[in-house]
């Protein structure tokens, strides 16, 4: 005769079958499984390279200005440093200390860098002109009288190198050096227009935004020479 019974009563009847049994006993197997390993010991940070003992500091004659300062300096001190640290001329501002602002750029023989990503001991011998050497017999340059006439600055953090940069576009410029807008690479002759001046002055960030003005006191003096 068939067996009509229910087979969850078998199981119920017999306990190591059941249902119930097999449950707890799967859910224990997995929580042994999921069980975390003990964490491996962290890694160790290594220990911080000795720094190099710094290079002893060596004479250095600069060039600032038509003047020139006999300076001790370590070979590593920026030219922005000395300028600022040893000379005390502080015209020349440090924003970034990294090449992004513009705020600390001089002429180096009539060529605009920016001080604080150079040495100081590699520019003995060369004519060295911050924002306090544009000025001449007491008057401004006309740059600096254009800023002052623009009303191109607010807080004036920016505006030394910003003068100094305009006043080295001028003759860069003059001399035909193409930028990334001159329509027409191959004539010699650079127009200024806002493109022009807005580019060549990329390098020099104003965080107070006083860029139409910046642009329009250097478009003056450009077109008033030009
Ligand atoms: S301080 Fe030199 S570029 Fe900013
Ligand atoms: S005037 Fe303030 S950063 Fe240029």
């Amino acid at each position: 005769m068939p067996d009509h019974s229910d087979p969850q009563d078998a199981d119920e009847a017999n306990p190591r079958l059941s249902r119930r049994n097999f449950l707890q006993g799967a859910l224990a197997a997995m929580s042994a499984t999921q069980t975390p390993a003990p964490a491996a010991p962290a890694p160790q940070p290594a220990p911080p390279a000795p720094s190099a003992p710094a290079a002893p500091a060596r004479p250095v004659t600069l060039n600032i200005n038509g003047k020139e300062y006999s300076l001790s300096l370590e070979p590593r001190v920026t030219l922005l440093d000395a300028l600022r640290e040893h000379i005390g001329m502080t015209g020349t501002k440090k924003g970034c200390d990294r090449g992004q602002c513009g705020a600390c750029t001089v002429l180096v023989d009539g060529r605009r860098i920016n001080s604080c990503l150079t040495l100081a001991v590699m520019h003995e011998g060369e004519r060295i002109t911050t924002i306090e050497g544009l000025a001449q017999g007491g008057a401004l340059s006309p740059m600096q009288m254009a800023f002052i006439e623009h009303d191109a600055f607010q807080c004036g953090y920016c505006t030394p190198g910003q003068i100094c940069s305009a006043t080295a576009l001028l003759e860069e410029a003059r001399a035909g050096t193409a930028s990334a807008v001159t329509p027409d690479v191959r004539k010699e002759t650079v127009f200024f227009t806002d493109d022009e001046i807005r580019e060549r002055m990329s390098g020099n960030i104003c965080r107070c935004g006083a860029y139409p003005n910046i642009v329009a006191a250097i478009r003056s003096v450009a077109l008033r020479k030009g």
